[in-house]
């Protein structure tokens, strides 16, 4: 029988490579999509040529602590307990701290912060029972070293390794390791949306002069889950380029 893994926003950039990357690994993936976005998702699905055995697509809101509560016992009980769950799902609204909205600050931390607490709290005890399983949560480089213009998005991607650190220490007992894989600048649309001068003059400041790449990213998380990984806990893989060494 496959394990099981769930990632959440899986269809985007850093998502969708690690959900071919753990397909590849062989993994039956639980694929979260964001509420209402069915069509985008499925149309993901058939590019990516997915199998329904490989993949399944499952609405999740992250955001919202009742749903998850709700939703993801019963996904337990179809699916069973996940070996794997990746807590993936981010956004960006980015702008200076004094102009910063109200909603744009809530945003980012219910869906980047918040979000590591509506979804793990409902897979944890089942992850501890069975043992031998993984949390890997998707912070950042800014998250690290913090950037201009990302208030929001640093605290968020910080507060992700410290609740990290802390779930280590309870998922020890039972081999259940809890880890941060911390991208830099990675190819992707969010990266991408950025004002082209101001990605060029990051870019300048990666040692590597380049963009990360998705799959890069992916197999980062590969070897968290793997059987390899299984000694490594409360940890932060950096896969920045060199842009910051912490
Ligand atoms: N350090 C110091 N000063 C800076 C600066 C920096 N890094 N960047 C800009 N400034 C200065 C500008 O020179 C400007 O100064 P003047 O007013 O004297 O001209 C002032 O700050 C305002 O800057 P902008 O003109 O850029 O302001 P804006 O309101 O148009 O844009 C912003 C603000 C959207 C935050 C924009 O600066 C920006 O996009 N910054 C980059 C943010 C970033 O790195 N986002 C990453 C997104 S991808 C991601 O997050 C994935 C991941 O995990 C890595």
């Amino acid at each position: 029988m496959k394990k099981l893994a769930l990632i959440t926003g899986s269809k985007g950039g850093i998502g969708s490579a690690i959900t071919e990357q753990l397909v590849k690994d062989g993994y039956r993936v639980i694929a979260t999509y964001f509420t209402g976005n069915l069509v985008c998702a499925e149309q993901w699905f058939e590019e990516k040529q997915f199998s329904h055995d490989d993949v399944k697509l499952f609405e999740l809101d992250v955001t919202n602590t009742e749903e998850c509560l709700a939703k993801l016992p019963k996904l337990l009980e179809e699916e069973g307990t996940i070996d794997v769950l990746v807590n993936n799902a981010g956004i960006t609204r980015d702008g200076l701290f004094k102009k910063m909205a109200p909603e744009n600050w809530r945003a980012v931390i219910d869906t980047n912060l918040n979000s590591l607490f509506n979804v793990t709290q409902p897979l944890f005890a089942a992850m501890c029972e069975k043992g031998n399983c993984r949390v890997i949560n998707i912070s950042s480089v800014n998250g690290l070293k913090g950037q201009f213009g990302q208030t929001n998005y640093s605290a968020a991607k910080a507060g992700m390794i410290g609740f990290t650190k802390a779930l280590a220490f309870e998922g020890a007992r039972s081999g259940v390791t809890c880890n941060v894989v911390a991208p830099g600048y990675t190819a992707t649309p969010m990266v991408e949306a950025m004002r082209p001068e101001v990605l060029e003059s990051i870019k300048s400041e990666i040692p590597m002069k380049r963009l990360a790449r998705p799959d890069e990213i992916a197999s980062a998380v590969s070897y968290l889950a793997s059987d390899a990984g299984a000694y490594i806990s409360g940890e932060t893989l950096s896969v920045n380029g060199g842009l910051y060494m912490n």
